[in-house]
């Protein structure tokens, strides 16, 4: 697992790859889906479930095809064609970003826009540096270079270097955690007070639970439940909305579906959906499932060795076929 992992980091210069019509005329094998490194090691119904498409494994595609594949597909995304995925500026801008943990480097010089009011989710296979793209945005880990800056023209901020309570107290960005981030044995407004806890004054922080409990009766009703009690669905639900507490304008969403049946898992996407349109949240998301992830954003990035393969709207990733082939399922 750790050799399959460690291809993943080494940066491959984006002059070697080759343009993405020489790659499509390729007469390569059709996977159905694809099992996942983590998934290799576990049983045969995990890997089911955290595959990208939606049929069954009898094909199998290991994540160091799909990162090569991908990577004799991409093509050098450029910043002016990131730019032009985005309505209007950007309201979450990074620039040649490098970041990973200890000294390790991960990501290799990222770009990523993503206007006021939109989304955009990563897909990639597993360890391309997603869930990093993430942790660096928000501070939990380490950057070694560029720059990842908040706002538009004048209020345009670099929060690069801010510590994850700068940036959510500060700079309105929240991090809505990979999965089983509740407090088990914590009521569910105890949960949501804690999504408060950076508020000068605790009151502060249960007004902010009142105004969540009111935009959700479902929470409201099980206020007094413990967390662990809780379905997988309104456990996400408490998970996303501990997160609007602070009221963030960015909401960093890691692989929302996770875990969930398909019934939550729409209802996850419509919160979402919800919070962007209706709200104004501009929406960050990594997701594995990758035609739900890429039906929601309104641009989507694929993302193989920390770097950018691919970029475009959402809806015309969805019809790439090499995406589809890959992540899609067919
Ligand atoms: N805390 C950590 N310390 C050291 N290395 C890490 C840490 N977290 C992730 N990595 C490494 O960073 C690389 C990218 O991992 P990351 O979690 O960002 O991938 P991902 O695209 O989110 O994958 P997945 O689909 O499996 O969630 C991998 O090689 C991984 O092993
Ligand atoms: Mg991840």
């Amino acid at each position: 697992m750790a050799a399959q992992r460690k291809t993943t980091t080494k940066r491959k210069p984006a002059a070697k790859r080759k343009p993405a019509r020489k790659a499509s005329a390729k007469t390569t094998p059709k996977p159905r889906t694809k099992t996942t490194a983590k998934a290799e090691s576990k049983s045969a119904t995990e890997s089911r479930l955290r595959g990208y498409g939606g049929g069954g494994v009898d094909t199998v595609i290991s994540v160091e095809d799909v990162t090569r594949q991908i990577e004799a597909i991409a093509q050098e995304v450029t910043v002016e064609e990131l730019d032009a995925l985005v309505d209007g500026e950007p309201f979450l801008t990074i620039d040649d970003l490098r970041a990973g943990y200890g000294k390790m480097e991960i990501l290799h010089n990222l770009n990523l826009r993503v206007g006021r009011k939109q989304s955009l989710c990563l897909i990639g296979p597993n360890g391309a540096g997603k869930s990093t793209i993430l942790h660096a945005i928000f501070g939990f880990n380490n950057i070694f270079g560029g720059q990842i800056r908040v706002g538009t023209n004048d209020a345009k901020r670099e929060i690069t270097n801010l510590s994850p309570n700068q940036k959510l107290k500060q700079a309105g960005i929240a991090y809505i955690l990979q999965d089983k981030s509740v407090f088990p044995s914590m009521t569910v407004e105890e949960n949501l007070w804690m999504g408060g806890f950076l508020m000068d004054k605790p009151a502060q922080a249960k007004e902010a639970a009142e105004r969540v409990f009111d935009k959700y009766p479902r929470l409201a009703a099980r206020r007094k439940h413990q967390a662990k009690v809780l379905s997988g669905g309104e456990r996400r639900l408490l998970e996303i909305s501990r997160a609007l507490v602070m009221e963030p304008e960015v909401l960093l969403v890691d692989e929302p579906s996770i875990g969930l049946e398909p019934r939550f898992i729409d209802m996850v996407f419509e919160i979402l959906h919800d919070l962007q349109h209706n709200e104004g949240k501009t929406i960050l998301m990594v997701e594995q499932n990758a035609k739900k992830g890429l039906e929601f954003a309104d641009i989507g990035y694929v993302l193989v060795s920390g770097e950018v393969a691919i970029a475009g709207k959402g809806d015309k990733l969805l019809k790439n076929p090499e995406v589809g082939r890959l992540f899609l399922g067919g």
